[in-house]
């Protein structure tokens, strides 16, 4: 059997419906593609309208997609997202905290604003998501239903360079834990997933950005000695939606090859960037355009 098929049977989510923030690009489109292979609906949001438009349209053949535009740091829009979703569904099962701001700096060349903005998308971003739809859950006693939220390992290890991210990371997991033991009475799930080093142009151009990826070459901090791969993740997170794991509610799984265990903080290498060399690179990932 290959790898590659889903781990779940087929029609496993049938009949859920599912949101996903910046389910458009990386990461977010994988876990969406599998969630319709195993027939459950999909919206996809985030910023961009043309890439989450187009996004959705290559995505339509595996199944119902709706992408809906969303800044999530904007209440409003947060709210309208939903009502969209409740709209065209009826109904949401879960959500998926997927849409992520980042990029590599020494902390001390970093603005107010430039902190602010990581911790609005990620833990905000979370924040705002989680509030409407478990507010319209709670409200409506409608039960089995999951959150799931992205971090990454350096929520509990922390690591330089990466400092606003760590923070809200590590925000969202304290979010996931609380609400786990609060709203499980309501039935309500929430749990995160904590990924190592997968190759995406989002994550890779801002944190790897030139020839920082064959300087840094992430494989070698991983006792597996590879990057991981997108179904994999996928299979993960799809397990973590299913009814297949009702009893799991509170818990951070990680899938990131040992990464964390050999060399916590993943990014406190970039120590042996020379400092002069940050100004080239803070152009570089500027520069980036897209996800
Ligand atoms: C220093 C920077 C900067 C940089 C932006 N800023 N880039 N400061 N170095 N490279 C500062 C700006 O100068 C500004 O502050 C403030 O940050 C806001 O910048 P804007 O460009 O106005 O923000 P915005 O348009 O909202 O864009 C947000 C963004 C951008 C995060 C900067 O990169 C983005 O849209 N990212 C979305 C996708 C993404 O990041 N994906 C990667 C996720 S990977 P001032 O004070 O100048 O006004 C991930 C992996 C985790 O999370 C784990 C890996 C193992
Ligand atoms: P990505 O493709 O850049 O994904 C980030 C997504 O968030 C994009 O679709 C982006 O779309 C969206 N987004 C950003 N700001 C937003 C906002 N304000 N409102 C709504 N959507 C917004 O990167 P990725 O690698 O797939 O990352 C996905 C998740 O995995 C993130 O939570 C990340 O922290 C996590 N993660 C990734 C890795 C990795 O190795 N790749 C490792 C650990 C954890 P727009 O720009 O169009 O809005």
């Amino acid at each position: 059997m290959s790898a590659k098929a889903p781990m779940l049977r087929e029609g496993a989510l049938n009949g859920m419906v599912v949101v996903i923030t910046g389910g458009g690009t990386g990461l977010g489109r994988a876990m969406a593609e599998q969630c319709l292979r195993l027939g459950a609906s999909v919206c996809i949001t985030s910023r961009k309208k043309e890439s989450l438009d187009k996004a959705a349209e290559e995505m339509s053949a595996l199944g119902t997609v709706l992408p809906v535009v969303c800044d999530v740091r904007d209440w409003e829009q947060v709210e309208a997202m939903r009502e969209a979703v409740l709209s065209r569904f009826g109904k949401a099962d879960a959500l998926v905290n997927n849409a992520a701001g980042n990029f590599i700096s020494p902390t001390e060349r970093l603005s107010s604003k430039a902190f602010q903005t990581i911790i609005d998308i990620v833990l905000m971003g979370s924040v705002n998501c989680t509030l409407s739809f478990g507010k319209h859950w709670i409200a409506q006693g409608e039960r089995d239903r999951a959150i799931l939220n992205i971090v990454t390992t350096y929520a509990w290890t922390g690591s330089g360079y990466v400092v606003p991210s760590a923070c809200a990371k590590a925000g969202v997991l304290a979010l996931t834990r609380s609400l786990a033991a609060e709203w499980g009475r309501h039935g309500i799930r929430c749990n995160a997933v904590a990924p190592g080093p997968f190759p995406t142009k989002g994550a890779w151009s801002r944190l790897m950005p030139g020839e920082l990826v064959e300087k840094f070459d992430m494989r070698k901090k991983v006792p597996l000695g590879r990057l991981g791969e997108h179904h994999e993740l996928a299979d993960l997170v799809t397990f973590l939606l299913s009814p297949y794991s009702a009893y799991i509610n509170g818990e951070v799984v990680t899938i990131d090859g040992g990464e964390w265990l050999k060399g916590a903080g993943q990014f406190n290498l970039l120590e042996q960037i020379e400092p002069g060399m940050w100004d080239a690179i803070e152009q570089l990932v500027r520069g980036t355009k897209g996800s």
